[in-house]
């Protein structure tokens, strides 16, 4: 079971690897943080006993600089968002108290992300399941990893990997219970179990994302944030597997405008992809065969007055 989950997440590692890093002005500055926070292991002077001493990181302050320097804020000094005190060690107790910036502080209003439509995700979270069941405590920061988050969805035009990075976002608590547990003393429930119903959970899992079936759709948003209680997500097979597929609405929703009119196929984006039963439909086709079938009629229609003169 675990081991199908990690299958899920584990093309995310591979395609980030692909890229180069480019070197960032704040790199320099930077290092003296991943000196310690991107590896396993750091070192540091301890004065009392006036020898370098080396020690153990804990696991979940090992950030990875590869990916660091690939996320929307590669630009960033650590300390744009943490104190500066943090250049001293051992940090000042107190600095675990710091408070953290929301997403909105510095992008709310701003007109450079306007396209992004913050204020109205932030609305939508509010009204979210996780937002409304544990309010300030889940926060932005936990789907987006502020060390590592980049938009995908919008500019990457490989559906498969968008699936795998928007899954993974999920998975991160839902496969993995000491995330979970930040926010909820219950047991996490089965992903495997509560999608039994689903035929062929694996192959679905790798063509549509966990948001398609968990939000309620925006048509003017890209990326729907209102994950909704489990009673309302989509079940039933049609939604998908018809002509109107909801699929059109939110995973392939900017590709099927641009692809639409070049190929003729309503749902084209669909289709240059997979062929989705029931989904797909050509418009120039089923001109065509009405086209021939108009055709056939006036043949047979001439073919009948000829025989009745000829007579
Ligand atoms: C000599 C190694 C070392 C260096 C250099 C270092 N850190 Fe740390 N940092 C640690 C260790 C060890 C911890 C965990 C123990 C602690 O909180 O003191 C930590 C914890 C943290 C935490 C988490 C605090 C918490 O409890 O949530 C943050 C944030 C942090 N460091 C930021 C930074 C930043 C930013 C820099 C660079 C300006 C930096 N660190 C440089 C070793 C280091
Ligand atoms: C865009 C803002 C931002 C930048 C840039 C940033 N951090 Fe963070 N960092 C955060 C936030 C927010 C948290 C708290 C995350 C949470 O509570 O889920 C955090 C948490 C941490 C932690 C605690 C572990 C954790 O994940 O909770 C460490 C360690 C840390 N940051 C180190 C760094 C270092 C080192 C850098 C530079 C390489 C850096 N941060 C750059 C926003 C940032
Ligand atoms: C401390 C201020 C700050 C915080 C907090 C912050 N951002 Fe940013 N963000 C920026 C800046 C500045 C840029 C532009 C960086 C650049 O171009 O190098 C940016 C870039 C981005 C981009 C890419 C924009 C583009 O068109 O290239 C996205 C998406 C984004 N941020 C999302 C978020 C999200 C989501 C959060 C919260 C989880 C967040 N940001 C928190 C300041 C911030
Ligand atoms: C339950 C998880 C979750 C939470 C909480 C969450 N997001 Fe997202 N968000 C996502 C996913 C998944 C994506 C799609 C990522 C991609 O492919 O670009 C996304 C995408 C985005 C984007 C890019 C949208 C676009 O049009 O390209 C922005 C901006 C954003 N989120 C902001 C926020 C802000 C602000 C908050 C808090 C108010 C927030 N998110 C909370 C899961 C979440
Ligand atoms: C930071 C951890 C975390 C992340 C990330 C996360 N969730 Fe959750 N989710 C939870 C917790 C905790 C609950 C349980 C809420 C409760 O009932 O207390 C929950 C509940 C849910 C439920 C409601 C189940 C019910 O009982 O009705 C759904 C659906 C859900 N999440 C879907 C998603 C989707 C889709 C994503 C990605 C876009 C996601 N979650 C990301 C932690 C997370
Ligand atoms: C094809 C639609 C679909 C997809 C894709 C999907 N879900 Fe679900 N999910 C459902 C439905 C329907 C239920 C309710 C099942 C029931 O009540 O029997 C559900 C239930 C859940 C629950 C509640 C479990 C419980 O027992 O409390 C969580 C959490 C959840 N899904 C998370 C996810 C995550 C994370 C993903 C992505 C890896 C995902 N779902 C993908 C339709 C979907
Ligand atoms: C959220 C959208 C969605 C929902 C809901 C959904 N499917 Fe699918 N289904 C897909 C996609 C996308 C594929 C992948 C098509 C491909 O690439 O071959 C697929 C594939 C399949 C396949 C495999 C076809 C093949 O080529 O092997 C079967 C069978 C299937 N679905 C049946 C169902 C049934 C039965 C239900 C309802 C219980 C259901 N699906 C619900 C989107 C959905």
């Amino acid at each position: 079971m675990v081991t199908t989950l990690l299958l899920w997440m584990l093309p995310v590692a591979t395609f980030a690897e692909d890229e180069e890093a480019p070197v960032f002005e704040n790199a320099e500055y930077n290092h003296q943080c991943f000196k310690c926070h991107g590896q396993k292991t750091y070192r540091y002077y301890n004065e009392s006993m006036d020898r370098e001493m080396k020690d153990r990181m804990n696991p979940y302050f090992i950030i990875d600089s590869a990916l660091y320097y690939q996320s929307n804020h590669a630009s960033f000094m650590c300390t744009d968002c943490h104190s500066p005190e943090y250049e001293t060690f051992p940090h000042a107790g107190e600095l675990r108290m710091e408070q953290q910036f929301a997403c909105l502080d510095c992008h709310g209003g701003d007109e450079t992300y306007a396209h992004y439509q913050f204020e109205r995700i932030e609305e939508e979270f509010q009204a979210s399941i996780h937002s409304t069941k544990h309010n300030e405590d889940f926060t932005c920061w936990m789907c987006h990893n502020p060390h590592t988050y980049k938009i995908n969805a919008r500019n990457n035009h490989n559906i498969k990997e968008v699936i795998v990075y928007d899954n993974n976002i999920c998975l991160s608590c839902h496969a993995d219970i000491n995330k979970y547990q930040l926010l909820s003393d219950e047991e996490n429930p089965s992903i495997l179990a509560a999608h039994e119903w689903l035929p062929n959970q694996t192959l679905h899992f790798s063509k549509v994302r966990c948001i398609e079936c968990h939000t309620e759709i925006d048509k003017e948003m890209l990326i729907a944030h209102k994950v909704c209680s489990k009673e309302k997500a989509v079940k039933r097979c049609v939604e998908c597997h018809s002509q109107n597929s909801l699929l059109t609405a939110t995973l392939y929703k900017f590709e099927t405008f641009e692809k639409r009119n070049k190929l003729g196929f309503f749902n084209a984006a669909i289709l240059t992809d997979h062929y989705i039963i029931g989904a797909n439909r050509n418009y120039y086709l089923n001109v065509a065969s009405i086209v021939i079938f108009g055709l056939t009629l006036l043949v047979i229609i001439i073919h009948a007055i000829l025989r009745i003169i000829s007579k």
